[in-house]
């Protein structure tokens, strides 16, 4: 772990609605990733984990609004550069894995199209055939067989894991130096989930990529994520090495919330 980190939030604040109505979805939390590291960010179901995540992206949808806050990556905050700076941004700096390959896949697309255009988006400089040939490898890398045959298909004609596939080839062949996955396996089968935390441990590696992971499985967290952040309403209520919030939690709601999320049998002990 270097001692700056990749991307630094601070205090950030993102309400939905106005006036009285207002409602905090994200309720000033500070949040720093480090190059190269995993940080699993769990909590229970309307914490806050998704919002604050796209309003990093610069994804929020038009109901909500940042009412506070930075997030620095690369010198840069993020929360202040116009649409088009963070377009360029995401899918080149920072890349997203969300939970239903299916949203992210446009479906009238060939899978091999839609990698390519991932990868000349951000490299211009690339031919048609160029692109394709790197989008064939990364499909290759990410355990996509006969990618040569299959990526000629629709998103339709593939199973959810080989899509899930298909969307980490896409996050990861621009080299990003950050990840972020929302619920990467929550929508595979048990089965499925299991060949797809390899694909993200493998893509991780070969990129060298930080990664911010949200999920509420803690055996994914205990598999992946070297840190934890445990939000709360909105709110991050504590931070740790996975070891430390695992074995020895300082705040009771981590407790709580150790026992009532889903975890690989006989993990953690
Ligand atoms: N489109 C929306 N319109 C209004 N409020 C919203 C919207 N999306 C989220 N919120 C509010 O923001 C809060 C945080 O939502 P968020 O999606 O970040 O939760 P989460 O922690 O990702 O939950 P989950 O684990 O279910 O994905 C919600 O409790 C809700 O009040
Ligand atoms: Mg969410």
């Amino acid at each position: 772990m270097s001692d700056a980190p990749l991307l630094s939030v601070g205090d950030l604040v993102v309400e939905f609605g106005t006036g009285r109505d207002a409602v905090r979805a994200v309720d000033g939390i500070d949040l720093d990733v480090y190059p190269g590291e995993t940080v699993g960010i769990v909590g229970e179901s309307g914490s806050g984990k998704t919002v604050a995540m796209l309003a990093v992206l610069g994804l929020l949808p038009r109901s909500a609004r940042i009412v506070r806050g930075t997030a620095m990556l690369d010198g840069q905050d993020l929360l202040r550069l116009g649409r088009r700076a963070l377009r360029r941004i995401r899918g080149s700096r920072i890349s997203t894995v969300f939970q239903d390959p299916l949203t992210s896949l446009h479906p009238s697309y060939r899978v091999l199209d839609q990698v390519a255009e991932a990868i000349r988006a951000h490299h211009p400089e690339l031919s048609a055939a160029e692109a394709d040939e790197r989008a064939l490898d990364v499909l290759d890398l990410v355990g996509v067989p006969e990618p040569r045959r299959r990526a000629r298909q629709y998103p339709h004609q593939w199973s959810g894991g080989m899509r899930q596939r298909a969307v980490i080839a896409a996050a990861i062949a621009n080299q990003p130096a950050l990840l972020i996955a929302d619920e990467p396996t929550t929508a595979l089968d048990v089965t499925v989930q299991a060949q797809i935390l390899d694909v993200l441990r493998s893509a991780r590696e070969l990129t060298g990529a930080a990664c911010v992971l949200i999920t509420h499985d803690l055996g994914v967290v205990a598999e992946l994520a070297e840190r934890v952040v445990v939000m709360y309403a909105g709110r991050v209520r504590e931070t740790g090495t996975t070891e430390q919030i695992f074995h020895a939690p300082r705040d009771p709601y981590t407790t709580e919330l150790l026992a009532a999320l889903p975890r690989l049998d006989g993990w953690p002990s």
